[in-house]
C-alpha cells in the first residue's frame, strides 16, 4: 500500500513539474513571437533588394507590397490586371520611394511561367510572397459547385501549382546566396477540414504542407519558409468590410504576420489569431468541430441561396 502511494506522489510531483516547464516555455516562446518580434530580419540590407508578391493588387496581398517596401524592398508585384498593378505600382513608388516592377499574369492558367521568369530574371530576390489564391463565392456541396469542371482547374492552379512553380523559379538563386525568406498564404481552413469550402481548405492544406516540407529541406540552406494561415481579415475574398479584433484589416494583420517570420515555421500570424488556432485544433473535440463548420456552412448557404432568390 506504502509502495502504491509513494508511486502515486511521484507520479503526480513528475506530472506538475512536466506540466509547469511546459507552459513556461510557452509563455516564454509567446512571448518571443509576439512581443519581442523578429528584430531587423525583414529588413532589404539583410535579404535582398527585392521582394515578388504574387495577388499583389488587393487586400493581404497589396499590403505585404507596401509593408515590404516601407521595409525597404524593391517589389515586384504580380496579379492579373495591368491597370491595378499599374495604381498599386505608382502608389508604392511614390510613398516609399522604392523601385517596383509589374507583370501580369492570370494564375488560372499555367503556361505563364516562362513570362514571369524573364520579368523575374537577374533580380537579387530576397523575399516571396505567394500569396495569390481563391475560394467559393459561397459555401456549396461538391458536385453543386457552379462550373465545377473548371473550378476545380482554376482553384487548383491558383492556389497550388502557382505556390510549387513561383518557389520553383525563385528558390534556386536563394540557395545560391545562402538567404532568402518565402512567405507561402494558405489559411487557417487549412488546418482542419471545412466542409461546404472542401476544395479550397484542401488546397490550403496543400501550401501548409508543402511550405512545412521545403522548410526542413532548405533551413540548413539558409532559407527560411513560412506557412501562414489567417483566419478571416477584411478583403473582398472574405466579402467582410469591417474589421474587428479578430477580424483585423489586411494591413493589421500582415504588420503583425511579419514580425514572426524566423520564429514560427507555421504561423496564423497574428495573436487573435493564434489563439483562435489553438482552440479549434487543441481544445475542440474533431468531430464537433466538423458539425459546428458545417452548420455555419449550411447556414451562410441558405443566406446567399436565398438573397439570390430575391434578386
Ligand atoms: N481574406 C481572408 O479572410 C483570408 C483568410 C485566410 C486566407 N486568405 C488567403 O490570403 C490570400 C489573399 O487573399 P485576399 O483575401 O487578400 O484576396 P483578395 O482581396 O481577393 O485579393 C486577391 C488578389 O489576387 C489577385 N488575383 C486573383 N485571382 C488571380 C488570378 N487568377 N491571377 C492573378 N492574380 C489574381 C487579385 O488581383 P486582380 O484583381 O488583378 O486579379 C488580387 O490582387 C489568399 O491566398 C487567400 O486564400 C485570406
Amino acid at each position: 500500500m506504502e509502495l502504491l502511494t509513494d508511486a502515486l506522489y511521484w507520479i503526480g510531483a513528475v506530472t506538475v513539474a512536466w506540466l509547469s516547464v511546459s507552459t513556461l516555455c510557452r509563455l516564454l516562446s509567446g512571448i518571443r513571437v509576439w512581443i519581442v518580434g523578429n528584430g531587423n530580419l525583414m529588413r532589404a540590407t539583410k535579404l535582398g533588394k527585392w521582394a515578388v508578391v504574387t495577388g499583389a493588387t488587393d487586400g493581404i496581398g497589396k499590403a505585404y507590397a507596401e509593408e515590404l517596401a516601407r521595409q525597404g524592398f524593391a517589389i515586384v508585384l504580380i496579379s492579373r490586371t495591368q491597370e491595378k498593378l499599374d495604381e498599386v505600382s505608382k502608389a508604392i513608388e511614390s510613398k516609399y520611394n522604392v523601385e517596383t516592377k509589374t507583370i501580369s499574369a492570370d494564375f488560372g492558367s499555367v503556361d505563364i511561367y516562362p513570362k514571369i521568369e524573364s520579368g523575374l530574371a537577374g533580380l537579387e530576390i530576397g523575399v516571396l510572397v505567394n500569396n495569390v489564391g481563391v475560394s467559393y463565392s459561397y459555401p456549396e456541396f461538391f458536385l453543386d459547385i457552379p462550373g465545377i469542371d473548371s473550378f476545380i482547374n482554376s482553384m487548383i492552379n491558383i492556389n497550388i501549382t502557382s505556390v510549387c512553380q513561383m518557389t520553383r523559379l525563385v528558390l534556386p538563386r536563394m540557395v545560391e546566396r545562402s538567404k532568402g525568406v518565402i512567405l507561402n498564404v494558405a489559411s487557417a481552413s487549412g488546418m482542419y477540414p471545412v466542409p461546404l469550402l472542401t476544395l479550397y481548405s484542401s488546397s490550403k492544406t496543400f501550401v501548409d504542407f508543402f511550405s512545412r516540407g521545403l522548410e526542413a529541406e532548405y533551413k540548413s540552406k539558409g532559407i527560411i519558409i513560412q506557412s501562414v494561415l489567417p483566419f478571416y481579415v477584411t478583403t473582398k475574398l472574405s466579402k467582410i468590410r469591417r474589421a474587428t479584433l479578430d477580424i483585423p484589416s489586411p494591413e493589421r494583420y500582415v504588420k503583425a504576420q511579419l514580425s514572426t517570420v524566423g520564429l514560427q515555421t507555421q504561423s496564423n500570424g497574428y495573436f487573435p489569431h493564434a489563439v483562435m488556432g489553438w482552440v479549434t485544433t487543441a481544445l475542440l473535440p474533431a468531430k464537433l468541430l466538423n458539425k459546428y463548420v458545417m452548420s455555419m456552412g449550411l447556414s451562410q448557404r441558405a443566406r446567399y441561396l436565398k438573397k439570390q432568390k430575391q434578386g
